[in-house]
């Protein structure tokens, strides 16, 4: 929370708030999902988590809805389009760049260069995934979670 919420404040960001992204969901959602989700990876692996979770929030920093509007083969455009809004909300490192650049690899030809671009990219491809197929679980703790509170349900009739 540290490293996201100066970029959660930021206008520009949170206007996220105001674009569908998939299934119900909104694209500021959808990127703090898969911050949240590459956070706990790329800090499992020792990687960068700043980075990580930098480039996670600003990798679909894109205004429009994909759905009904914007550029043609908006797949293969939008990247592009994030990194230039990306830079005009904050200075980017290098691996931060790479992540949003390469965030939709393999559709995009050029692999991520980092592991915590492949980290971002494998997450948003799973958290993408999930959404259409509307599964409900989950790839951290999160997971240990839930059953607790199911078998405590059971346990209280709740
Ligand atoms: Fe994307
Ligand atoms: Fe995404």
């Amino acid at each position: 929370m540290q490293i996201a919420a100066p970029l959660l404040e930021n206008p520009m960001v949170a206007r996220l708030s105001q674009y569908p992204h998939h299934r119900g969901k909104t694209r500021l959602d959808h990127v703090k999902e898969v911050a949240e989700l590459s956070f706990y990876w790329g800090n499992r692996l020792s990687l960068d988590y700043t980075a990580i979770v930098r480039g996670a929030l600003l990798h679909d920093l894109f205004f429009y809805d994909w759905l009904h509007e914007g550029p043609r083969l908006h797949g293969f455009r939008h990247h592009t389009i994030a990194l230039r809004n990306a830079r005009k909300v904050t200075p980017l490192s290098k691996k931060e760049e790479d992540i949003i650049k390469k965030h939709m690899w393999p559709l995009t030809p050029i692999p991520p260069r980092y592991p915590e671009s492949l980290i971002v990219c494998l997450v948003d491809t799973y958290c993408s995934i999930r959404d259409y197929l509307n599964i409900k679980g989950e790839l951290t703790h999160g997971t240990k979670i839930s059953v607790k509170n199911k078998i405590s349900r059971r346990i209280h009739g709740r």
